[in-house]
């Protein structure tokens, strides 16, 4: 007998184009779980909305880059399904019967909801859809009956408040829900070109689309190890987030000459940056091949997506049937 594969599903909100960080974080995991596991991996345009209401004209466009992306660094849809949340409308219906339940006081002390609300001081969220962003969450992953949910640091609490969810409809009605376990991934210390975390919002990531000129100014513009102030003082790459990319992207060899150089001050900085920006040309160069096949055969793509949403649709509808006639309506 084979034994039945156990189900993942994690989702992106679409906020534009895949940088290093995505990558090396959760992409990197989503590619090897895709061998091991039937995986569900979805666009979260519902959870962009929840912010970006009042501004969601890019949200289309970046839904379309980001699936993109997902299959030029190699997410493979004979693999793993892709699908995009507001075409499985299920997920909705499953949102609105949760909201039914989920207590209050659970969503308002929620950390990220509260670290959010604060950070995001340029937007209005004080709104009911925000609020019940992790309710939308539970219903994305409980709606699949998903048992793994591959999600860094900052997703803990929503994947708790899932299981809370999750047991308290089995406890209401009937034992309908597994419940789900969050599976950490690992994210290597990448940092944007400023030195701060990399991401979109700081305008400061490496974009695995960025053409070759746009690469070589980026890693121009890096920050290196800050306490290097002359090319004769010694460096210290274990620091250094040029480096760390150096680490993914040059040989071993060069790797290992470049740490012994800099920490003898053999190599000044703009020297190794500009090894580390023909490195990550060159690694990057099958992601931007495949990127532009994708781009001029649109169709494919789409026609790749469709097929997505019907299998994902198809265990959704089981799914709310069922939950539809244990709570009886
Ligand atoms: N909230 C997640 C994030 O911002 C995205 C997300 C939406 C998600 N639904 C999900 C992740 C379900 C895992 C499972 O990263
Ligand atoms: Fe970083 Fe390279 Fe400069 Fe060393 S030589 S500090 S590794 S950029």
């Amino acid at each position: 007998m084979i034994a039945q594969k156990k189900r993942v599903l994690s989702g992106m909100r679409p906020t534009g184009k895949i940088h290093l960080g995505n990558l090396h974080g959760a992409l990197a995991n989503w590619k090897q779980l895709q061998e091991e596991y039937e995986c569900y991996f979805f666009i979260a345009d519902w959870h962009a909305l929840t912010s970006e209401y009042q501004n969601p004209q890019k949200i289309k466009e970046y839904v379309w880059e980001m699936i993109i992306d997902w299959l030029s660094i190699g997410l493979n849809p004979e693999k793993a399904t892709i699908f995009i949340q507001s075409k499985v409308p299920e997920h909705t219906e499953l949102h609105l019967i949760f909201s039914m339940i989920t207590p209050l006081p659970w969503l308002e002390r929620n950390p990220t909801y509260k670290e959010q609300k604060q950070e995001l001081v340029e937007k209005d969220l004080n709104t009911y859809g925000f609020l019940g962003y992790p309710v939308l969450q539970a219903a994305d992953i409980l709606i699949y009956k998903a048992h793994l949910v591959p999600v860094g640091m900052d997703q803990l609490p929503h994947i708790e408040l899932t299981r809370e969810i999750a047991r308290r409809f089995n406890y209401l009605y009937r034992e309908v829900f597994p419940i789900p376990e969050p599976l950490l991934t690992e994210v290597p210390k990448l940092l944007g070109i400023d030195g701060r975390k990399m991401s979109k919002s700081y305008n400061n990531a490496i974009f695995i689309s960025d053409p070759p000129n746009v690469l070589k100014e980026k890693v121009r513009q890096m920050f290196t190890d800050q306490s290097r102030l002359r090319r004769s003082d010694p460096g210290h790459p274990e620091i250094c987030n040029v480096f760390s990319i150096h680490k993914l992207y040059s040989s071993s060899e060069i790797v290992n000459q470049i740490e012994t150089d800099c920490r003898r001050a053999k190599i000044g900085c703009v020297d190794c940056k500009q090894i580390l920006a023909k490195s990550l040309i060159q690694g990057l160069e099958p992601y931007q091949e495949k990127r532009q096949y994708y781009e001029s055969h649109l169709s494919e793509v789409k026609e790749t997506v469709i097929a997505g949403i019907e299998k994902a649709r198809t265990i959704a509808r089981a799914t709310l049937e069922e939950v539809k006639a244990v709570v009886g309506i």
